[in-house]
């Protein structure tokens, strides 16, 4: 945890924020002098590959198969990775398939579900669903936009268009 001087911070944060979101009695306490302190601030700034367990360059995201944060992948076989808006699933111990996280009725991106028996993703928002062969189309007509995925050995390379 970092720590940051308690003045700094209300002197950066009050002006911007304060007004807007807590009122005249939260003011008082940002002029208030004589409490210099520190206070102990979460700042979560690490971003590195060992931390998220992927990396982005341009459009394509690869992701460690062997981190903690894909293991949904061995479990359920799928996963919604909202972070990058991208649909996994897994195929086989040797292939994987991404789609966009984006239902192609209404956009809705938190609402899946994978049918293992009919192969299929759903979208519990209004009920439709789509096959996860990247061609045939879901209950609404359209296709789930499928993303090229290729393995390298533990990591899934995944393009966006
Ligand atoms: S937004 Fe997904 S079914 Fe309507």
């Amino acid at each position: 945890m970092k720590k940051i001087n308690r003045r700094k911070f209300l002197n950066d944060v009050c002006p911007a924020i304060a007004i807007s979101m807590v009122g005249a009695s939260f003011l008082e306490s940002c002029s208030k002098g004589g409490d210099d302190e520190n206070l102990d601030v979460s700042l979560d700034t690490d971003s590195s590959p060992e931390s998220s367990g992927y990396t982005v360059e341009d459009n394509v995201v690869e992701i460690d198969l062997n981190h903690p944060a894909f293991a949904s992948l061995n479990s359920d076989q799928w996963m919604n990775f909202t972070a990058q808006q991208i649909l996994i699933l897994k195929i086989s111990d040797s292939s994987y398939r991404a789609f966009t996280n984006s239902c192609p009725h209404q956009g809705v991106r938190n609402a899946w579900s994978y049918d293992q028996s009919e192969s299929r993703f759903v979208c519990s928002r209004h009920g439709n669903s789509y096959p996860s062969d990247c061609t045939t189309l879901g209950t609404n007509g359209y296709v789930l936009e499928c993303y090229n995925a290729v393995l390298a050995g533990q990591k899934l390379q995944i393009t966006k268009p």
